[in-house]
């Protein structure tokens, strides 16, 4: 669930706590299912068991029509193509005999539009009753793919947007026209029935750079106008050493913090305006050195939480390869405090040779899953760097692959809609 929603649980006789059936069934809390639990002040937090499949990552192709200056695609080395047919008959045969159905996301590491069946995917796993959303760079969203879309039942349709301007947007979508893009949005828009909460929704999605993080709120207007209900901002991941001058968290990976962090001063901040008056001082209180609380909310709450793995994801490429979750998907480099670090791929195995709950109940994969929850990588995107944390091989507290300690993804720095 996206946003936030109260039940309540009871304590039995025996005194277990009890919770609804339509939580347990909804996060699949079956006997014998474990499940992480974090305390934090006032607040017990559930962690989703590692054995229900929730969210599956689809990626139809991973080509793409355009070429972005932040993009993996231009500093990997990997073959390009699209799913097959019978690679997502087995994704579909896979999905209908899991109870709830999970979501499936078409995204990957290409431009999902790029493939000429993955509006029929949409409306094939639509017609199991899952959740379906779809990212796109908007470029080839004509009116008739839109209408397409909204037929098949799209839930949200993600559109990549990384500047407010002609320019700055071109700045960074390399071979893309901000103007074609907000067009075709505006088609999308026009095409959806009317409703109250109009479907499907929309969202943007935000990589924030220096080069274009003033156009932030610029874009949020921009998506509003245009009838944007989600917005999803992530930092820029450097897949090359021109993108390292671009992050905008070189403080923050030091100041991150491992909660419950005894040997830090705690601080608890109250909800107020920020405006010219407390603006300075708000944001010296949370560069304090403390450890800040919000109105409650723990601002270090997402330090080592793969949200692929406690959202109950798994990734599948394009040539029906299954992975923990996209970044695992292909090798690559990217850049952690400036040093390189290679990603070596982790995959579990085929569809096209093994079904869909068959890998992911495959008992390495589940050890995997358990082992990211319980997060006991050494702490390489707090730490410096040393050799190494050059590569997911290993960590220097005797984890081996796939160490996931040197991840920005589990540290809320990068994340996905
Ligand atoms: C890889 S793209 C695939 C979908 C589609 N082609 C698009 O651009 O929306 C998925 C998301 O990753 C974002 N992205 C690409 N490169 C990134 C990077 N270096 N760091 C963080 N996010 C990145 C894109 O902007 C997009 O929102
Ligand atoms: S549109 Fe998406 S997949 Fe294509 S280059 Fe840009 S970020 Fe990469
Ligand atoms: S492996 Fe250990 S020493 Fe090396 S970067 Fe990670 S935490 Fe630091
Ligand atoms: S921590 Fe990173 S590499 Fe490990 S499973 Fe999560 S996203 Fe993948």
């Amino acid at each position: 669930m996206n946003s936030k929603s109260t039940t309540w649980a009871e304590v039995d006789a025996q005194g277990r706590l009890v919770l609804p059936p339509e939580v347990t069934s909804r996060y699949g809390l079956k006997p014998g299912a474990r499940v992480r639990i974090d305390e934090d002040t006032n607040v017990v937090r559930l962690h989703w068991p590692a054995t229900h499949l929730a969210k599956v990552y689809v990626e139809p192709t991973n080509r793409c029509n355009i070429a972005c200056r932040i993009c993996v695609r231009n500093t990997w080395d990997v073959e390009l193509g699209q799913m097959s047919e019978a690679t997502f008959a087995r994704i579909l045969a896979g999905l209908e005999a899991i109870s709830p159905p999970p979501t499936v996301f078409f995204g990957g590491l290409g431009e999902p539009l790029a493939h000429p069946r993955t509006i029929e995917m949409v409306a094939r796993v639509k017609a199991l009753g899952t959740t379906a959303e779809l990212i796109t760079n908007g470029t080839l969203l004509s009116e008739e793919r839109s209408r397409r879309l909204i037929e098949a039942g799209l839930d949200v349709l993600w559109v990549s947007m990384d500047g407010a301007t002609p320019e700055s947007y071109a700045d960074v979508r390399l071979g893309a026209a901000l103007p074609e893009v907000l067009e075709n949005l505006a088609g999308f828009r026009r095409a959806r029935p009317p409703a109250h909460r109009p479907r499907p929704e929309i969202g943007i999605a935000f990589v924030a750079m220096k080069r274009n993080i003033a156009d932030l709120p610029q874009v949020i207007a921009i998506g509003r106008r245009l009838g944007a209900t989600r917005f999803s901002v992530t930092n820029i991941l450097p897949y090359s050493a021109e993108m390292c001058d671009e992050v905008l968290y070189e403080r923050t990976l030091s100041d991150i913090t491992y909660l419950p962090s005894p040997w830090l001063p705690r601080l608890s901040l109250p909800k107020m305006e920020i405006n010219a008056v407390t603006r300075e001082a708000f944001f010296r209180a949370l560069r304090s050195g403390c450890n800040v609380t919000f109105a409650g909310d723990n601002l270090g709450g997402a330090n080592d939480v793969c949200t692929f793995i406690e959202s109950g994801s798994m990734a599948v490429g394009w040539d029906g390869s299954v992975s923990p979750c996209p970044p695992l998907l292909y090798t690559h480099v990217s850049y952690l405090h400036g040093r390189k670090r290679v990603s070596r791929r982790h995959v579990i195995g085929n569809v096209g040779e093994r079904d869909l709950i068959d890998l992911w109940n495959d008992p390495d994969y589940v050890a995997y899953r358990e082992r990211v929850q319980g997060f006991a990588f050494a702490v390489c995107t707090f730490c410096g760097g040393c050799d190494l944390s050059e590569a997911n091989e290993a960590d220097c507290l005797g984890n081996t692959f796939p160490a996931c300690g040197g991840c920005l993804w589990a540290q809320g720095v990068i994340q996905c809609p």
